[in-house]
């Protein structure tokens, strides 16, 4: 996959594993740095929703593509007071809860395997990249979308702590499951993600590694922001040398 001919210094990237914790400190690493926070499972999710509402065949490439090509997707700030990361609608409609049912949880990992809608949600992902100051959330943001991003970041953590964490909210939620249940669905979907033949989860070329394991979201707010503010400023002073 070739790259894009845009400057994307102040594009920063986060991708990694299910439950990692990338769109928590993805979303305060934003407020702290200015940046517009734009988290890319969302796109998958509401193409995922368009297709269970149109009773389309998870493994129809085709018209998935389609829908991914033709519906409205938008990613705004949150709703104040709703506790929400950021507020997401489809034609209009607000789905933002609608995209985390356990429906779409199910058939999320299918809908982005196919490599015609990972396509068709390129050139959305990259006009937004060229937008300035952007944070990215996804798997294959810093190997596939922006490969040129000024910082590219790896959050990791083991399967234990991310299936602990993804328990919790699922019970805050009301959900029912148990953590053997949530570890087991965890496993899965990174090997699902892992091992697809198109822009499988990866170490993006230098990406920074972090492990989030034990670190609290504003540690690691802290250091993601650090380590931002030094390449932004390395790169202004190239510029004013140039
Ligand atoms: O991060 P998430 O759970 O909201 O992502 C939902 C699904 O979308 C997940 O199965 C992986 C996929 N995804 C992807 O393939 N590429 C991305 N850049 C982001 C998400």
């Amino acid at each position: 996959m070739t790259g894009t001919t845009h400057d994307h210094r102040r594009v920063i990237t986060i991708d990694g594993p299910v439950a990692a914790g990338k769109s928590t400190v993805a979303r305060e690493l934003a407020d702290r740095v200015g940046a517009t926070l734009f988290d890319t499972g969302t796109l998958y999710r509401a193409v995922t929703l368009a297709a269970l509402r149109r009773e389309i065949d998870p493994g129809a490439s085709d018209e998935l593509a389609e829908l991914a090509m033709t519906r409205r997707i938008d990613i705004a700030r949150p709703t104040p007071g709703t506790g929400r990361l950021y507020d997401v609608s489809l034609d209009g409609e607000d789905v933002t809860e609608l995209i985390r049912d356990p429906a779409v949880d199910r058939h999320v990992s299918a809908v982005s395997a196919h490599p015609a809608v990972r396509a068709a949600l390129l050139p959305v992902q990259r006009d937004i990249a060229s937008r300035g100051t952007v944070v990215m959330v996804g798997r294959d943001t810093g190997s596939v979308v922006v490969p040129n991003a000024g910082l590219k970041v790896y959050l990791d953590a083991s399967p234990d702590e991310r299936a602990r964490r993804r328990h919790a909210e699922i019970v805050a939620r009301g959900g029912e499951l148990t953590y053997d249940e949530v570890l087991a669905d965890l496993r899965r979907r990174d090997a699902f993600d892992a091992t697809r033949e198109a822009s499988p989860l990866t170490v993006a070329d230098g990406a920074v590694v972090i492990r989030s394991d034990g670190k609290t979201v504003a540690a690691l707010v802290a250091e993601i922001a650090a380590l931002a503010l030094d390449r932004w400023e390395r790169s202004a002073a190239a510029g004013d040398a140039a």
